[in-house]
């Protein structure tokens, strides 16, 4: 157990107290139960060690490339919130992911997968003042890894004011790989925070919540 597990679940007892004692919100409303924190996921090995000098939130058109990117172009928004559901602007998100073939454009990469010349791979991004952000890239593949299957995903690194938080967003339509891969499997309970919701049409949803703001 990891421990910003032990943390977390620290703040459920604590929020769980004050409601029993009957705690109150700012204009007197019973409080609010708190949000469940966005799971806490490894970086894994194909964080970024140089960047490409284009890191926008579009990953999938390079400046001066004539072709986008391989695959099903996706956008995926959301928010990033404090445990009290409060919106959180200025929070820094950097996003990773593997290509539509399911390979990282990374050293540590083992995959003979192909790279694709057109796929960004990396966007950094703030949130706006509702914590509201929102990239436009490719679905990833899943790819083998030493620890088996790895289903679907995007890499996060999310900084607000109190946490930097490291996570995995997971797709709603791929149930079947998810229950295969150990690290999703890993996070039990807490795998539910990792999904995002699909919202038509290429779009998904993921509020990311930190528990420590
Ligand atoms: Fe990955």
């Amino acid at each position: 157990m990891s421990r910003l597990q032990v943390s977390r679940r620290g703040f459920g007892v604590m929020a769980g107290a004050a409601l029993v004692a009957g705690a109150r919100g700012a204009q007197g409303q019973p409080a609010l139960p708190p949000l469940a924190g966005t799971a806490e996921s490894p970086m894994g090995p194909f964080y970024p060690v140089s960047h490409l000098a284009e890191d926008d939130a579009d990953l999938v058109w390079l400046k001066g490339h004539s072709q986008r990117a391989l695959g099903e172009v996706i956008e995926v928004s959301g928010r990033v919130l404090d445990r009290h559901g409060k919106p959180m602007a200025d929070a820094t998100l950097e996003v990773w992911q593997a290509n539509a073939a399911g390979r990282y454009a990374h050293p540590n990469e083992m995959s003979k997968a192909p790279l694709d010349p057109n796929f960004q791979g990396f966007a950094t991004l703030k949130t706006g003042k509702d914590g509201d952000w929102r990239i436009t890239t490719i679905k990833p593949a899943a790819y083998d890894s030493p620890i088996g299957l790895r289903t679907p995903h995007i890499h996060f690194d999310v900084r607000g004011t109190g946490h930097r938080l490291t996570a995995q967003m997971y797709f709603p339509e791929d149930a079947a790989l998810n229950a295969r891969d150990q690290l999703y499997k890993g996070l039990g309970g807490e795998a539910g925070t990792s999904v995002a919701a699909g919202a038509g049409a290429g779009k998904y949803r993921w509020d990311i919540v930190l528990m420590d703001g």
